[in-house]
Formats: C-alpha cells, sequence, structure tokens
C-alpha cells in the first residue's frame, strides 16, 4: 500500500497507436515510461476495423484526400492541420509498416501494392487495412516493437490520476512534470516524474450507453487536462458510428463502414433501402448523415433497428474480406452472407479534445496530446472515416520530433512535488453508489445529448450532471481510490463538458444537431467551442 517514486525522462499516458508511437522514438533518446489502466494490448486501437486513411495509389491525391476531410468536417476543420496531416500519411503509414504491421496486399501485387478500402466521404480508395483486423495488427506489430526497446517499460493497470503541474505567478498552469498513477494491483499512488508527458489516453465513448469504444475509454486524458487548465475544445461533435450489430449479448459490436464501402446497403424491415432519400451518397454519405437517416427512420416507424445487407455480394469475398465480422455475427446466428443483419447507431469516436498545435503541444509547457483526446483542428464538425488512426500515427511523430528538439536544450528542473497524500480517506464500500452514477450519466447522456438534441433536454441533461458531479466530489476525497472512482469522476467531467459545449452552439453542424437551431449558421458559428476551467 506504501506510495512511491518513479523518475522518467518521458511519461506517455496510453499505449494505444499514438503513445506506442511517440514511445517507440523516444525510446532513443532517453527513457520511457507507459502507462496502460488495462492490460497493454486493451485500447481503441485494437479494436479499429476499416483501417487507416491514407494517400497512397498513384490515381489519388493529397488534394483529394484533403478535400474530403474539409467537406466531412463542415466548414469546422483546421486546413493548414488538415494539410499537415493528410500529407504526413504516407510517412506515417511507412512507419507502421517499417515497425512490423502488416496490410493486407493486393494478391499477386508488388512489394509497395496494398489492398485499399473505400469507406464514406471517401472520394477515393485509400484506406489501408489488415483485413477487418487493422487495430489488432498495429498493436501486435507495436506492442511487439516497443517489447524489444530496452529503455522502454510499460506499467500495465497503472491510471493516471493527475497531472504535476508546476504553477505559474497568477497560479496558472506552467509546466507539466509528471503525473500520480494508481497502481491497481497494489492500490498504491505512484509519482511519476517526467521531463516530458504525452496524454494517449484515447476516446471517451463510455459516456454513452452503448457504445463501439471498450471499457478503458472513459475520457480520463480530457478530465486530466482540464483539471490542470488546459483548454478543451468542441467535444458537442461526438461521432456516432451507424453501424453496430444489433443483439443483446454483442455489446454494440462494429459493422465496419468498409461494407458498405464494398456495396452494403441499408434497408427497412421491408427490405426497402432508404438512403437514398438522404444524400445522394446513399450508403457512402458522411457518417453523421448516415446516423441520423437511421435515427429518423428508427423513430419514424417505431423500430429497434434497420438492416444491412451485403449477401449480394460473393460469399467467398464476404469471408475473405470480413472474416472476423463474418465469423461474430454467424456466433450471433447471423449469415452475412445469406442475409440483411440487423444495425443500430452507438457512439464511436470523440472529435473534440485537449486542444494542441499541430506539433501536438498543449499550452502548457511540457504537455502533449495526441490521438483521439486531441483536438488538432483535423475532423472539425464530423470526423472522416479513418482518418483517427492516420492523425493519431501522424501525431504521435510530431509529438516526438517537438520534444526530442526541446529537450536538446532544456535545462529545467521539476519542483518539489509532494508524495500522493489519502488524508483520512477510508475503504469503499458502498460500490452501489459508484455503479448507480455511472449508470446514470450513460443513460442521460444517450437519451438527452445524442444524435438529436435540444434546449430543453441538454438544461435537463446539465443539470443532472452537475448534481451528480458534487456527490462524486465528495466521495471522491472521503474514500480511497480506485479505478472505478477515478472513472467516474471523469467521466462525469467529460460528460459536462459535452453538454456545455453542446448548450454553446446554437446551430447544427456536422455532429450536432439540435431541433431548436436546426440550421447550420456560419455568419456566427465557423469557430470552435472552447471550454477551460477557471484557475
Ligand atoms: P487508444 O487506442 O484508445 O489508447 C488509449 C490508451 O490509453 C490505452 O492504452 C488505455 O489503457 C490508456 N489510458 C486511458 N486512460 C488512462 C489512464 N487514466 N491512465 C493510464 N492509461 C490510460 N479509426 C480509424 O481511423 N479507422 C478505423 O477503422 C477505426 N475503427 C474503429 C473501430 C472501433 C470499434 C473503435 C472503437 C474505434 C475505431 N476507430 C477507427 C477509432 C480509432 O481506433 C481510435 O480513435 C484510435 O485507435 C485512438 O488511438 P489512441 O492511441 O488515441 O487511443
Ligand atoms: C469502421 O470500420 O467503420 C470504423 C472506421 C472508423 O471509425 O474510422
Amino acid at each position: 500500500m506504501g506510495n512511491s517514486s518513479i523518475d522518467t525522462d518521458f511519461l506517455v499516458i496510453g499505449g494505444g497507436i499514438a503513445g506506442l508511437i511517440f514511445a517507440i522514438k523516444a525510446a532513443e533518446t532517453g527513457t520511457v515510461t507507459v502507462l496502460t489502466k488495462a492490460a497493454s494490448d486493451e485500447a481503441n486501437t485494437a479494436y479499429a476495423q476499416g483501417g487507416i486513411a491514407s494517400v497512397w495509389s498513384v490515381d489519388d491525391t493529397f488534394e483529394s484526400h484533403i478535400e474530403d476531410t474539409l467537406r466531412a468536417g463542415a466548414g469546422l476543420c483546421d486546413r493548414a492541420a488538415v494539410e499537415a496531416i493528410v500529407r504526413d500519411g504516407p510517412e506515417a503509414v511507412r512507419d507502421l509498416i517499417a515497425l512490423g504491421a502488416n496490410f493486407t496486399r493486393i494478391e499477386g501485387g508488388g512489394e509497395d501494392e496494398y489492398d485499399l478500402g473505400r469507406e464514406g466521404g471517401h472520394s477515393h480508395r485509400r484506406v489501408l487495412h489488415a483485413q477487418d483486423l487493422t487495430g489488432r495488427e498495429i498493436m501486435r506489430a507495436l506492442g511487439e516493437a516497443a517489447r524489444g526497446r530496452a529503455n522502454l517499460r510499460v506499467l500495465e493497470n497503472h491510471v493516471a490520476v493527475d497531472l504535476l503541474i508546476e504553477r505559474g505567478a497568477n497560479g496558472e498552469a506552467a509546466q507539466c512534470w509528471g503525473a500520480y498513477a494508481l497502481d491497481k494491483a497494489s492500490r498504491s499512488v505512484q509519482k511519476i516524474v517526467a521531463r516530458t508527458t504525452l496524454l494517449a489516453t484515447g476516446g471517451a465513448g463510455k459516456v454513452y450507453l452503448y457504445t463501439t469504444n471498450p471499457d478503458i475509454a472513459s475520457g480520463d486524458g480530457v478530465a486530466i487536462a482540464y483539471r490542470a487548465g488546459a483548454p478543451i475544445a468542441n467535444m458537442e461533435f461526438y461521432q456516432f458510428h451507424p453501424t453496430c450489430l444489433y443483439h443483446p449479448a454483442a455489446k454494440s459490436f462494429l459493422i465496419s463502414e468498409a461494407l458498405r464501402g464494398e456495396g452494403a446497403i441499408l434497408r427497412l424491415p421491408d427490405g426497402a433501402p432508404f438512403m437514398k432519400h438522404y444524400h445522394p451518397d446513399a450508403e457512402l454519405a458522411p457518417r453523421d448523415i448516415v446516423a441520423r437517416a437511421i435515427d429518423s427512420e428508427m423513430k419514424r416507424l417505431g423500430l429497434d433497428c434497420v438492416y444491412l445487407d451485403i449477401s449480394h455480394r460473393d460469399p467467398a469475398y464476404i469471408r475473405t474480406r470480413f472474416p472476423n465480422i463474418y465469423q461474430r455475427c454467424l456466433g450471433y446466428g447471423f449469415d452475412l452472407t445469406a442475409a440483411p443483419i440487423p444495425v443500430v447507431p452507438a457512439a464511436h469516436y470523440m472529435c473534440g479534445g485537449v486542444m494542441t498545435d499541430l506539433s501536438a503541444r498543449t499550452p502548457i509547457a511540457r504537455l502533449y496530446a495526441a490521438g483521439e483526446v486531441a483536438m488538432t483542428g483535423l475532423h472539425g464538425a464530423n470526423r472522416l472515416a479513418s482518418n483517427s488512426l492516420l492523425e493519431a500515427a501522424v501525431m504521435g511523430r510530431r509529438a516526438f520530433a517537438d520534444a526530442r528538439a526541446r529537450l536538446a536544450h532544456d535545462e529545467g528542473a521539476p519542483p518539489a512535488f509532494p508524495e500522493w497524500d489519502p488524508g483520512a480517506a477510508i475503504q469503499s464500500e458502498q460500490r452501489v453508489l459508484i455503479t448507480q452514477s455511472w449508470d446514470e450519466i450513460r443513460r442521460l447522456m444517450w437519451n438527452y445529448v445524442g444524435i438529436v438534441r435540444s434546449d430543453r433536454r441538454l438544461e435537463r441533461a446539465l443539470r443532472r450532471i452537475q448534481m451528480l458531479r458534487e456527490e462524486i466530489h465528495s466521495y471522491y476525497w472521503d474514500h480511497l481510490l480506485d479505478s472505478d472512482l477515478i472513472e467516474l469522476r471523469n467521466l462525469a467531467i467529460v460528460a459536462e463538458l459535452v453538454v456545455r459545449c453542446a448548450m454553446a452552439r446554437k446551430e447544427s453542424r456536422g455532429l450536432h444537431y439540435t431541433i431548436d437551431y436546426p440550421d447550420r449558421d456560419d455568419a456566427h458559428w465557423l469557430r470552435n467551442t472552447v471550454l477551460r476551467r477557471d484557475n
């Protein structure tokens, strides 16, 4: 139970694609400590199916990928971010390949000839993939590469709690020198002092009742950065993936957009296709439009789900191209090759997050953020499919390049931070207090802050969340830390940030749709929604 201290050059909070790319590079120049809050292979990255978007074929161009990204982002992308990240894409993908990632090749093709998938909003085939298990393959390759680096250690089951922040003269967060982290096994809190800290904690899908995300996705990085004083932006733009398998035991298992890329059609229970009524690109319209169309058809007809049909394609092709999805569906009694399967939307991706520049710097010196936790300006009001693995890979590299340059002439020294003090906190016995609040937040976010919003629903959500936050706050400081309590506290903050951003934006744009302001309003709202905690 005793608390302890670690010194490291680089602290990487999160071991998904963004964190590992940074860590593997950083290990060439210093000592690296990577924290993962669960097992090291459990991350959103591991679940990615469709793939990683990057200009690869000779028919494709950077300009086309840039235009597609800007179009999906509904006027809110930062053009400089889009250009930089898209142009860095091929190099970042080559890095992944050099580190051992095996993407699916064209049969009989040359060294560099990869099978390129198509997804909604992309005007070219440009999605490199490893069949339908892209994320697992990336995690395998990066995990092996990380294990081979002597300077790099991964501390599994270590949950970052808060950052070590040196305050400036006015109380502002001036520099970050690492973090406190809970070791779940010993239940002790360690002080980890680092010259550079990267937040790479991924998304926050668990803030919603139904999500494609695994349990680790509780938005810890956003909450941690917010508490420290970093600006958080665009949290209203939570992306719902249109197609998750509708089955009580499937836990929102994702049915990749790549199926629609290969011709799958969305149908009503009577077999009628409906996407043409919503967008000329039908099934390949941007995700916000497809998710909203499904939601609208379900509400209009009182349906529990709609259906996705790829059964017109050759069964052998379906089994080879989508082996994982095919097998998983079969396990739930649905044969993709024979009949349409039931699908519903679920919360999927956090487009907002910790604001960074194009070197992944936050305004707090020594603190970087990369991957889903960050808001670079790439996605704007709606992320283009398969642009997130791209962003995470590119920004992990950029963060390292900046940190290395900075550390070359870094003479700063950390102040003395105290060891973690549990004070008079006691062991938590009333688990129901945690599970009840957790459930309430996720349910009210789903019902009031989902695909379609209104002022009244948002106001109601905010009131409930603020009350829950007060309860959680007092419970938090009276009890010894455990990971559920840490996550609950973070989840409540993230929920509040989503609601406050949604309330601030008096228009509908991209992923944010409200019946009270159904139109896009470029005259007033061509800007980010930024929240910052008062010091
Ligand atoms: P993650 O991969 O989520 O890693 C987060 C890490 O942070 C984990 O190691 C976790 O343990 C750790 N962590 C979190 N909190 C703490 C804490 N407090 N202390 C210590 N460690 C912590 N994107 C695409 O581009 N293409 C796709 O095909 C695609 N498919 C997807 C399919 C699914 C089902 C899902 C869920 C997402 C998909 N995405 C896809 C999105 C993409 O996978 C993620 O955006 C991306 O992998 C995020 O990577 P990351 O490195 O930022 O975070
Ligand atoms: C999918 O395979 O549909 C997910 C792609 C993504 O989220 O980018």
